[in-house]
C-alpha cells in the first residue's frame, strides 16, 4: 500500500519532522509533485537539516527514496544537497532513486519566475523564485526536459532549443536577472545527475509494491496551494492533493492506504494571496515569535493567524484523510484564548463552504474561542499529562473535521510527539 502525508494549508506544516518520524515504518518514501520551492526541516541529533527535494526519510538507514516523475528538479540545488548530506554522514548512493520522467528546472525557468514575478508588480504570487511555475509550463506545454534526456545523444541540441524559446520570451520583461551565468553551474550538476540511480519510476515502485514493500509518498507545499482547489492564482504550479500522488509516482488509485493530514494548532502562509483568518495585530507578531514563523527556503516572514477549519474540512473531503495530525500545539501555550474560525461570513451572509474567490471579496472568518491552557503542552511528555483546556481544543477540531487525531506535536525534536491512538 501507498500511504500518504499531506500539508492541509498553506504549506510548512511541519511535514518534514512528521515524515522523518514516520520513515521507521517505511521502507520507501516517495515525493510526487513540486521542487525546491519545498523547504522540509528536520533535527538529526539535535542538527537543524533542511530538505528541498530529497524525502524525508533519508536520516532512517534501512529507508529507500523515490524522486518521482511528479517532481520538478534543479539539479544545481539537489546536488548540494546531497553534498550537504554527505557532510553529514549520510551516503545516498544506494538508497536514492529519481524517475527518468521527472521534469528539469532550467536556469532560464528560474530567470522566467524571476522576470514574471517582477512584471506582476504588486499583483505577484510570492513565488519562492526556483523557477516551479515556469518548468512546470513547460510540462504541460509539451516543451520541457526530463531527468531521462540527459542520457540522449541529442541532450545539447536540445537544451539549446529550449533556452532559444526561453530567451524570445525574456525579451518580452523589463526586467530579466544575468542568469546566464548560472549555466556552468547546471551543466556541471547534470554531470553529476548522470552518476545517480536514474530509473522508470512507476516500474520500480510498483516493483517494490508487488514484494510487499510499505511506501510512504511525502507531500510537499500545502493543499491550499494546490493549482486546482488552492486560492488561486496564489498557488503552486502542481496537485499537491492526493491525487497528485497516482499521477506523480504511477500507483493507482486503489493503492492508496492512510491518508495523514498534517495542520498547525494554528495556521501560517508564506506569499501572498488571501488568508481569512490572518492576524494583522499584535496576536499575530506573537504567533510569529512563538513559532518562528520565518521561511525554510526563503527566510520571509510568514503570516500568522488562526486555525481555519472551514478550509481544512475542505481539503480533508477534496483528500480523504483519514489520520490527522496536529503540529506546533506548544507554540500556543503562552496564550489566554485561542480561536478556530468555524464559518465566513461574506456580504452579510453566512457559509461553511469554501467560496470559489476569496481574492476580491471581504470574508469575516466566525470563530469559536477556547481558553488557553495553564500546562504548557511543550513539558508534556504523554497524552494523559495533556490538560483538560487543550483537550476540549483539539476534540472541537476532531468533531469538526469528522477526523481522529493520532499525532500532537509538541517540538522540533522526532521524539517531541504524542501519540493519541
Ligand atoms: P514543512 O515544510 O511542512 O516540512 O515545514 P517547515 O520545515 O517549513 O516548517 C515547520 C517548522 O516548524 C520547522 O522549523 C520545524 O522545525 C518546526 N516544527 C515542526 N513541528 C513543530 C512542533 O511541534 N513545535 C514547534 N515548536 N516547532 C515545530
Ligand atoms: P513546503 O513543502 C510554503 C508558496 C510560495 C508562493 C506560492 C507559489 O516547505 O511546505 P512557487 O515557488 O511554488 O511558485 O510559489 O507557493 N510556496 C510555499 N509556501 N511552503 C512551501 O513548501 C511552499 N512552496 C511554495 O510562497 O506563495
Ligand atoms: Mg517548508
Amino acid at each position: 500500500m501507498v500511504d500518504v502525508l499531506i500539508g492541509l494549508q498553506w504549506g510548512d506544516e511541519g511535514k518534514g519532522k512528521i515524515v522523518d518520524y514516520l520513515a521507521a515504518n517505511y521502507d520507501i518514501i516517495a515525493r510526487f509533485q513540486g521542487g525546491p520551492n519545498a523547504g522540509h526541516t528536520l533535527y538529526v541529533n539535535g542538527q537543524k537539516v533542511v530538505l528541498r527535494t530529497i524525502p524525508s526519510g533519508v536520516f532512517q538507514e534501512q529507508t529507500l527514496n523515490l524522486i518521482g516523475n511528479g517532481v520538478v528538479i534543479d539539479p544545481v540545488t539537489l546536488k548540494e544537497e546531497i553534498e550537504g548530506l554527505k557532510r553529514l554522514g549520510v551516503q545516498l548512493e544506494g538508497n536514492l532513486f529519481i524517475s527518468h520522467k521527472a521534469h528539469l528546472i532550467l536556469p532560464s525557468h528560474r530567470a522566467l519566475d524571476a522576470a514574471s514575478e517582477h512584471a506582476k508588480g504588486k499583483e505577484k504570487i510570492g513565488s519562492t523564485l526556483k523557477g516551479i511555475g515556469p518548468a512546470y509550463m513547460d510540462k504541460t506545454g509539451r516543451n520541457g526536459l526530463r531527468v531521462g534526456d540527459i542520457m540522449a545523444p541529442n541532450w545539447d541540441e536540445r537544451y539549446l532549443r529550449l533556452k532559444s524559446k526561453h530567451m524570445d520570451m525574456l525579451r518580452l520583461y523589463e526586467e530579466v536577472p544575468e542568469w546566464e551565468a548560472w549555466e556552468a553551474d547546471f551543466f556541471e550538476a547534470i554531470n553529476y545527475l548522470r552518476s545517480l540511480n536514474i530509473v522508470n519510476g512507476e516500474y520500480w515502485l510498483n516493483d517494490q509494491l508487488k514484494q510487499g514493500k510499505k511506501v510512504l509518498a511525502e507531500g510537499a507545499q500545502g493543499s491550499m496551494l494546490d493549482v486546482d482547489y488552492g486560492t488561486y492564482p496564489f498557488v503552486t504550479s502542481s496537485n499537491t492533493i492526493v491525487a497528485g500522488v497516482c499521477t506523480g509516482l504511477g500507483v493507482a488509485p486503489s493503492r492508496i492506504g492512510e491518508v495523514y493530514g498534517i495542520t498547525k494548532a494554528y495556521c501560517t502562509r508564506v506569499g501572498s494571496g488571501p488568508f481569512p483568518t490572518e492576524l494583522h495585530d499584535e496576536t499575530g507578531e506573537r504567533l510569529r515569535a512563538a513559532g518562528h514563523e520565518f521561511g525554510a527556503v526563503t527566510k520571509r516572514p510568514r503570516r500568522c493567524g488562526w486555525i481555519d477549519l472551514v478550509a481544512l474540512r475542505y481539503v480533508c473531503m477534496l483528500s480523504g484523510v483519514t489520520r490527522l495530525i496536529m503540529t506546533k500545539a506548544d507554540v500556543l501555550d503562552d496564550f489566554e484564548e485561542i480561536k478556530a474560525a468555524t464559518a465566513y461570513e461574506i456580504d452579510g451572509q453566512q457559509t461553511e463552504e469554501f467560496p470559489f474567490d476569496i481574492c476580491d471579496r471581504n470574508v469575516v472568518p466566525v470563530y469559536s474561542t477556547f481558553k488557553g491552557w495553564d500546562t504548557p503542552i511543550s513539558s508534556c511528555a504523554s497524552t494523559e499529562a495533556l490538560p483538560e483546556t487543550f483537550k476540549k481544543y483539539y476534540s472541537f477540531v476532531e468533531d469538526y473535521l469528522q477526523t481522529r487525531i493520532q499525532f500532537i506535536s509538541n517540538g522540533t525534536g522526532r521524539d517531541q510527539l504524542l501519540t493519541l491512538f
